[in-house]
């Protein structure tokens, strides 16, 4: 498995764990990181044996976003470099958004600025109830232009008017509210949870979740007319694959699935 600098990357049977780890500056994401998680959702990708990546933050907090200083760096770069960088880290998250492997967050302590960011930059994020979000970035005279697309998909434009405007801090039961993480739970009961979601995920059959995936993108923002040669097109095909044949015959003779270990 590939060495990294800032994340610790291990995997657990089916279970990727993707965990920042640079606890003393309580995960803020500099270029390495940026480039590790690229390299780390890549090869979750293509590792046949995960079926779950779970993406965490070592020490007191998620993440604290962008690195600050680093920030101020790219700053300094010439306008052509400044701008390859702000591509490549919004790369970044469409590769973590778009992994072939469903992504679970688990969101604890501060996710601030992009660390709000990547917790709706996966499927499902677990938060602690006291964990604290926020879009702080026209604090410090910038915006949440790279997490925008992210963020607007999972709390929609209506919430980001207030939300990007004034930078509040807002805590894990709003994020729940408004759609930004799957749960809130108390602090205690947070590996409880993003366990339970694990297992889900892995009672369900894994060409399934990647089609469950991609249907969603496929079907988003079509009219209902339109969406139809869509989606029976996609039921149609899925309903022969080998899996789907699987499933049935596991329901109809009253067993397990193959793929529930
Ligand atoms: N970039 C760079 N360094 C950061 C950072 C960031 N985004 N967030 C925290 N750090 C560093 C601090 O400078 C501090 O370094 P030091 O030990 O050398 O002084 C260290 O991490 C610990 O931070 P501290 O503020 O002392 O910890 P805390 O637990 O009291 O508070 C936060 C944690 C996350 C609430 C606070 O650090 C914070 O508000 N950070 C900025 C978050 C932000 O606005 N992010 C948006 C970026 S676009």
């Amino acid at each position: 498995m590939t060495t990294y600098e800032t994340l610790e990357v291990s995997r657990d049977g089916p279970v990727l764990h993707v965990r920042l780890n640079r606890p003393d500056v309580r995960n803020a994401f500099n270029g390495v990181v940026v480039d590790e998680l690229q390299v780390a959702f890549r090869a979750a990708d293509d590792d046949d044996e995960a079926r779950v990546v779970v993406l965490s933050g070592n020490g007191k907090s998620f993440s604290a976003g962008a690195d600050l200083g680093w920030m101020r760096e790219q700053a300094d770069l010439p306008k052509d470099e400044n701008a390859k960088s702000a591509d490549h880290m919004a790369r970044t998250f469409l590769t973590i958004a778009r992994c072939k492997k469903p992504v679970v967050g688990r969101i604890h302590g501060h996710a601030l600025g992009g660390g709000t960011g990547l917790t709706a930059a996966v499927d499902m994020a677990i938060a602690t109830e006291d964990c604290m979000f926020g879009l702080t970035e026209v604090k410090l005279g910038i915006v949440p232009a790279v997490i925008s697309p992210f963020v607007m998909q999972k709390i929609g434009a209506g919430r980001a008017r207030a939300l990007f405007l004034t930078g509040e801090r807002f805590d894990g039961r709003e994020a729940q509210r408004i759609g930004l993480v799957h749960r809130a739970v108390a602090v205690e009961q947070l590996d409880a949870a993003v366990d339970q979601a694990v297992g889900e995920l892995l009672t369900a059959g894994p060409a399934a979740v990647a089609s469950a995936k991609e249907l969603i993108r496929a079907v988003d923002g079509k009219t209902l007319e339109d969406a139809i040669p869509v989606t029976s097109n996609w039921i149609a095909e899925l309903r022969a694959t080998p899996e789907a044949k699987e499933g049935f015959a596991a329901f109809l003779e009253k067993r397990k699935a193959g793929w529930i270990r």
